[in-house]
């Protein structure tokens, strides 16, 4: 029988390629979004995809009533997702209690209905944010480097939602946990059905890059070009969205599988390789025959100088490794641009 899975945060961008993935596994998802920052069309991307379409409940997951009432209306539900949060490291700044509210409430209202459900398990979307900059011994980072003061509230949710999984677990709550820490996704899904979508101005490297690409923004400004780097720039490691995707299903058999080796599981989610943006931009060019304008700006505040991770971890133990080129997830994330463009969105 297909096991039903809760995914919280379904329609965002993350969240819609996992559907389409743990649907192409076989299983049997259920979406609850408030979509504060995500589109119901989505849906109709992933059913393109899939020939599925998930079953979607709108609510706001800080609501823990009507979050009961809906865990309720779907009986079965064996593990979840959680994606659901507030993700903009800038606004976090400017309104912590905004993100603090969401982002720790929701996972709050999750871990108390579980054990009334019977859910069994629950997968948790961290960042590599945790580490902040690591030491250059760390790098790159494997999941025991140290844990650093988080520079923004954004990044304060994520360590604190880990601490809060961590405890609930060892005070002998009866579900199991993996934490997923991402480093920087990116990419659209191949049939550009569904990808990334960005409200306003977007904040993030790849959508500001394709914007510009295709003329909605003047140029791209690289934030800084005297960092301690070979070529001065900012370096991470972007992971293809669909290989991280992918990652969310093996994570769910795992843990549903009885497969964990401990209650609790961290791995962190990426290539291997660091790439800088100069480099990155250079590929984009590459892969598509698109020039990207671009200009040199001073650094952006809180900005991390270089980090990319250590995937041993989950290659070894999850049986997961990123498969795609950063050229073919480049390509992507430019065919979803146009895409874009041709329904008229931007
Ligand atoms: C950060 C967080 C990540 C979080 C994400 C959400 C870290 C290490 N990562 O990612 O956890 O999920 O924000 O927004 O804290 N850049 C430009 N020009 C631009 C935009 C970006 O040069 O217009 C550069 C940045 O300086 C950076 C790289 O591109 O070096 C990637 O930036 P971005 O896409 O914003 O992601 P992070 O800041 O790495």
């Amino acid at each position: 029988m297909k096991q039903k899975i809760l995914v919280a945060g379904g329609t965002g961008y993350i969240g819609s390629h996992t559907t389409v993935e743990l649907q192409n596994a076989g299983y049997d998802v259920i979406i609850i979004d408030n979509l504060s920052n995500s589109n119901i069309e989505v849906l109709d991307g992933i059913e393109h995809i899939t020939g599925i379409r998930p079953k979607f409940i709108e609510l706001d997951l800080k609501d823990k009533e009507a979050t009961r009432k809906a865990l309720a209306s779907q009986p079965g539900i064996k593990g979840i997702i959680l994606f659901a949060a507030s993700k903009a490291v800038g606004e976090s700044v400017q309104k912590p209690l905004l993100y603090y509210r969401n982002n720790i409430t929701t996972l709050i209202n999750l871990l108390e209905l579980m054990p009334e459900f019977g859910i069994e398990g629950i997968v948790f979307s961290s960042s590599c944010t945790v580490y902040g900059q690591p030491d250059p011994e760390n790098l790159p980072v494997t999941e025991n480097a140290p844990i650093k003061p988080a520079t923004s509230p954004y990044g304060n949710t994520k360590q604190i939602n880990e601490e809060i999984i961590r405890d609930t677990i060892h005070a002998g709550a009866p579900f199991k946990s993996v934490i997923l820490r991402y480093f920087n996704p990116i990419g659209a899904h191949p049939t550009a059905e569904i990808g990334e979508l960005p409200n306003g101005v977007p904040q993030n490297l790849i959508p500001y890059l394709t914007q510009t690409a295709i003329g909605i923004r003047k140029e791209l400004s690289v934030f800084g070009d005297d960092y301690n780097t070979p070529d001065g720039s900012c370096i991470r490691d972007y992971i293809n969205i669909v290989d991280l995707a992918k990652a969310h299903v093996t994570a769910i058999d795992r843990l549903l599988g009885g497969k964990s080796a401990k209650d609790i599981e961290i791995f962190n989610l990426g290539t291997g390789c660091g790439v800088s943006v100069l480099e990155l931009i250079n590929t984009f060019e590459q892969a598509t025959g698109v020039k990207v304008p671009h200009k040199i700006v001073a650094r952006r505040e809180g900005d991390i100088e270089q980090v990319w991770a250590n995937p041993e971890r989950a290659n070894k133990v999850l049986g997961w490794k990123a498969q795609e080129t950063l050229a073919d997830t480049l390509a992507s994330a430019w065919k979803w641009q146009l895409k874009l463009r041709e329904r008229g969105i931007m």
